[in-house]
């Protein structure tokens, strides 16, 4: 079964709050969401295999350790997931990146994929699915399919905030899939939106409504 991670380092919480906060503009949302997303990849890049290498420093010749070129795919799903992708970028810069458009239509909470482009090795990546909201889980839960059909084998998901309902569709549906969460929170509300949450965080955002 797929192991659940809640990151709950001082400053991804500290930053969350503000993320939260509906006072929060756009501005500062999507600087705070940015932020939020290098520190939760550098907690989730811990397990990256690691090789010795030889160097020179100034002083002497030195063996220390370098990444061992494990392969990454940052996989965003749009619209929202793109403001997480250039915080996970800055710390691993060699990662490619896919994308799935995806949307949940309003009247029936389905997620509907209106474009896909990925690298064309994704089954030799180690791949990130990124989106700040598991509500339903149906997105996150179709994306992952997706990638699947074309041949991905490593996945994990890194969101900001799920609720339980969410988790547990991706946990059923895909044991083999890892869920790193800035939070968990207590539940989705009637219209699928998750409480206590942030809102809509495509719209907060890009500044829609
Ligand atoms: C939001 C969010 C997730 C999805 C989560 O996207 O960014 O992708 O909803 O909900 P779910 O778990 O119930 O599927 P939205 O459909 O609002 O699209 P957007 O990112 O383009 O705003
Ligand atoms: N999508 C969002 O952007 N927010 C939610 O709370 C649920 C789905």
């Amino acid at each position: 079964m797929g192991n659940v991670f809640v990151l709950d380092h001082p400053l991804i919480q500290h930053k969350l709050t503000y993320i939260r906060d509906k006072n929060t503009g756009t501005k500062e949302f999507r600087e705070l969401v940015d932020e939020v997303a290098a520190l939760m990849a550098f907690e989730i890049t811990r397990d990256l295999p690691m090789e010795e290498t030889t160097i020179r420093t100034p002083v002497v010749e030195a063996k220390t350790k370098v990444l061992a070129g494990k392969k990454i795919g940052l996989v965003p799903i749009l619209r929202a997931g793109l403001g997480m992708t250039e915080g996970i970028l800055r710390l691993i810069p060699a990662a490619r990146v896919g994308h799935i458009g995806m949307y949940r239509d309003p009247e029936t909470m389905q997620p509907v994929e209106y474009y896909i482009k990925l690298p064309s090795d994704i089954e030799e990546r180690e791949l990130i699915v990124i989106d700040p909201m598991l509500a339903t889980g149906g997105s996150a839960n179709d994306a992952i399919h997706s990638l699947k059909k074309r041949g991905a084998k490593q996945i994990r998901l890194m969101c900001l905030i799920a609720a339980p309902e969410g988790v547990e569709v991706i946990k059923e549906e895909h044991p083999d899939v890892d869920i790193y969460l800035a939070a968990m929170d207590e539940k989705l509300d009637d219209h699928g939106y998750i409480v206590p949450g942030l809102g809509d965080a495509g719209d907060r955002l890009y500044g829609t409504k």
